[in-house]
C-alpha cells in the first residue's frame, strides 16, 4: 500500500498508539510524542500501514485524555503541537498514515465552553450542554434516572441548584448536538486536522451524541433515549462531506458499540462513516460455531452497505485477548470482566497467535492494539491503590490491565520505556516479551506478526469462502490459492491436501495441525 492508495481504508492494517504507554522520552515515567518519535521504526518495521493515536489533547486526565479541554492542541505531558506535526510528516515518510481520536459526545470540565456555562446562566454556552432542573419539591432529585457508560448516576448538581448531564463521568459533560454551534465547532475541528495531513478521525462514542429531549426513562418498551437516536446520522453525513472535501483519501471510523448488525451498518451506509470498530469479533468466545456465525454476521451486515469489515481483538478499554483466551469463559463484555477468575496465559498466547492470522486474513481491515505485537497480557496484579481509571470506581472493573507502558529492552522494569517509575506497573515476566528479546526469535509473537503483515502486503487477497474441514475447524479461502486454517478443536486434524505451508502461528505435529493453532496455507492444485 502507498500513501496514494484510495479507499485505503478497506483493507488496511491499523495499529493503535495509547501514548501514555507507548514510549517515554522525557523521563517522567508517562509516554509522549517524542518517544513515539523516537520508536516510530517498531511501527516501520512492523508494516502497518496506518496508527490511530489515542487522544493527545491537553486534559486534566479525569478518563485519561477522553476528557478533551483544547481539541486544537497537545497535552504538555505528551508534547506540543508543533511536535504532533512533526510527528505526522514522519509517519507519511514512512509510509504510515494518521488517524486521530476525536471526542463528540463530551468534553471536559475544565474546557472553556463549560466554564462559561456554570459561571454564569445566561450565558449562550450554557445551551451547549444539557442543564435542567431536578425532580422532586426542592429539585434536589436527577433529572433521570439513567445508568451512565461507566455505571452510576448521569447528573450532577451544580452550585445554582441545576443538574448536568455526563454520560461517562462528572468532569466530562455531555455536549448538545442539537445546538448549531457545537456541530459547527465539531466541523472545524476535523477540517483543523485534517489541515495538518491526518488521514482520518476515530470517533469515540460515535452512536450516544443526541438525546431524547424529552429525557424519558429507558425503559425496555422506549425507543432508547441516549443510544443510537436516529438524529445522530445526520451529523455524520455533515462530517462525511467535510472528509470528501479533503479530496475523498480521509476516513471517519466509528467506535459504535451495538448488539444489533443492521442498526450498526446504518453507520456505514455510503454518506456516513467509512468503517467502525467490530466489537462482535472482540468479544465473541474461542468457539468455532460462534467465530463462524460472527464473521458470516459480520460479512452480510457490511456487504448490504458496501463498507469493509473490521477485526479487532484488543483495545484500551478490554481485557487483552491473550488473558481472555487463557480462560474458560473467552468472551468479553463489560458486565463480564471476570477478574481474577484464573487464566493459562500459555494458552491464551497460543490462541492469540491463531488469532492474528485469523484476523489479519479475513476480508477487511485490521486492528492491533499496542502490545499486542508483543503478546502482552493484562496485568491483573496492579495495586488498586495505582488505579487511575474512573471505571474503577464506578463499575468495579478498571481498564488500567490493559494499558501498561510497553516493554522495550532489558531484563527488568521499566524495560527501556522509562528512565523513570512508569505511570502503572510492569509485570517483571515480561521481560521475554520485550521488542529486543522477540526481535529475530523467529518463535516470537513480533516475528509472527511482522512476517504475516508483511506476506499480507504481497497476497492479493481474492473473494472470501469457507472451507469445510470438520465442525470445530474455522478454514477459508481468499481466492484459488490462499487458505486460512483454525483448529478450534481439542485434537489434531489432517491439513488439506496440495498445499505448502506459507506461515504457522505454532509448530506442526508432521502434517497435522495443532488444537489452537493456525496456519497460511497456498493451494497447489
Ligand atoms: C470510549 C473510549 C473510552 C472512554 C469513553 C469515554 O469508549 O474508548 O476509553 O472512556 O469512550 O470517552
Amino acid at each position: 500500500m502507498s500513501l496514494q492508495d484510495s479507499q485505503w481504508w478497506r483493507d488496511a492494517v491499523i495499529y493503535q498508539v495509547y501514548p501514555r504507554s507507548y514510549a517515554d522520552a522525557n523521563g517522567d515515567g508517562v509516554g509522549d510524542i517524542a518517544g513515539i518519535r523516537a520508536q516510530l521504526g517498531h511501527l516501520r518495521d512492523l508494516g502497518v500501514d496506518a496508527i490511530w493515536m489515542s487522544p493527545w489533547y491537553p486534559s486534566p486526565m479525569a478518563d485519561a485524555g477522553y476528557d478533551v479541554a483544547d481539541f486544537r492542541d497537545i497535552d504538555p505531558a505528551f508534547g506540543t503541537l508543533t511536535e504532533a506535526e512533526a510527528l505526522i510528516e514522519e509517519a507519511h515518510a514512512a509510509g504510515i498514515r494518521m488517524i486521530v481520536d476525536i471526542v463528540p459526545n463530551h468534553i471536559s470540565s475544565e474546557h472553556p465552553w463549560f466554564k462559561a456555562a456554570l459561571a454564569d446562566e445566561k450565558a449562550k454556552e450554557r445551551d451547549y450542554f444539557w442543564f435542567r432542573p431536578g425532580r422532586g419539591e426542592n429539585g434536589d432529585e436527577m433529572p433521570t434516572d439513567w445508568r451512565g457508560e461507566f455505571g452510576g448516576t448521569t447528573w450532577t448538581r451544580t452550585g445554582d441548584g441545576s443538574w448536568y448531564l455526563h454520560l461517562f463521568t462528572p468532569e466530562q459533560p455531555d455536549l448538545n448536538w442539537d445546538h448549531p454551534d457545537v456541530r459547527a465547532e465539531f466541523e472545524s475541528i476535523l477540517r483543523f486536522w485534517f489541515d495538518r495531513g491526518v488521514d482520518g478521525i476515530r470517533i469515540d462514542s460515535a452512536a450516544l451524541l443526541l438525546k431524547d429531549p424529552q429525557l424519558p426513562e429507558v425503559l425496555e418498551d422506549n425507543p432508547h433515549p441516549f443510544h443510537d437516536l436516529d438524529g445522530v446520522h445526520e451529523v455524520y453525513r455533515a462530517w462525511r462531506r467535510v472528509a470528501d472535501s479533503y479530496g475523498g483519501n480521509r476516513a471517519l471510523i466509528g467506535e459504535v458499540w451495538m448488539p444489533e448488525v443492521e442498526r450498526f451498518a446504518n453507520y456505514l451506509r455510503p454518506d456516513e462513516l467509512h468503517a467502525a470498530f467490530n466489537f462482535d469479533f472482540l468479544g465473541c468466545a474461542w468457539d468455532p460455531r460462534l467465530m463462524r456465525e460472527c464473521v458470516d454476521r459480520t460479512l452480510d451486515a457490511h456487504k448490504a452497505v458496501g463498507a469493509p469489515a473490521t477485526w479487532v481483538l484488543s483495545n484500551h478499554d478490554v481485557t487483552r485477548h491473550v488473558t481472555r483466551y487463557g480462560r474458560e469463559d473467552t468472551t468479553f463484555s463489560f458486565d463480564n470482566n471476570l477478574d481474577g477468575t484464573p487464566v493459562d496465559l500459555e494458552l491464551g498466547t497460543r490462541r492469540a497467535r491463531a488469532a492474528a492470522l485469523l484476523s489479519l486474513s479475513l476480508p477487511g481491515a485490521t486492528y492491533i492494539y499496542q502490545g499486542e505485537e508483543l503478546g502482552l497480557w493484562e496485568n491483573e496484579n496492579i495495586p488498586p491503590e495505582q488505579f487511575q481509571d474512573p471505571m474503577w470506581g464506578r463499575r468495579g472493573h478498571s481498564r488500567d490491565g490493559c494499558r501498561v507502558p510497553l516493554p522495550w529492552t532489558g531484563d527488568e522494569a521499566p524495560f527501556g520505556f522509562t528512565t523513570a517509575t512508569p505511570w502503572l506497573p510492569q509485570p517483571a515476566e515480561w521481560k521475554d516479551r520485550t521488542v529486543q528479546a522477540q526481535t529475530g526469535d523467529p518463535n516470537s509473537m513480533l516475528e509472527l506478526y511482522r512476517s504475516a503483515i508483511a506476506l499480507r502486503r504481497t497476497e492479493s487477497f481474492a473473494d472470501f469462502s469457507w472451507l469445510e474441514l470438520g465442525r470445530d475447524v474455522l478454514a477459508f479461502c481468499r481466492g484459488q490459492d490462499f487458505a486460512c486454517v483454525v483448529n478450534m478443536s481439542g485434537a489434531p486434524i489432517a491439513l488439506p491436501a496440495n498445499q505448502s505451508v506459507l506461515l504457522a502461528s505454532g509448530p506442526l505435529d508432521g502434517d497435522r495441525l495443532p488444537p489452537d493453532t493456525a496456519v497460511w496455507l497456498r493451494m497447489t492444485s
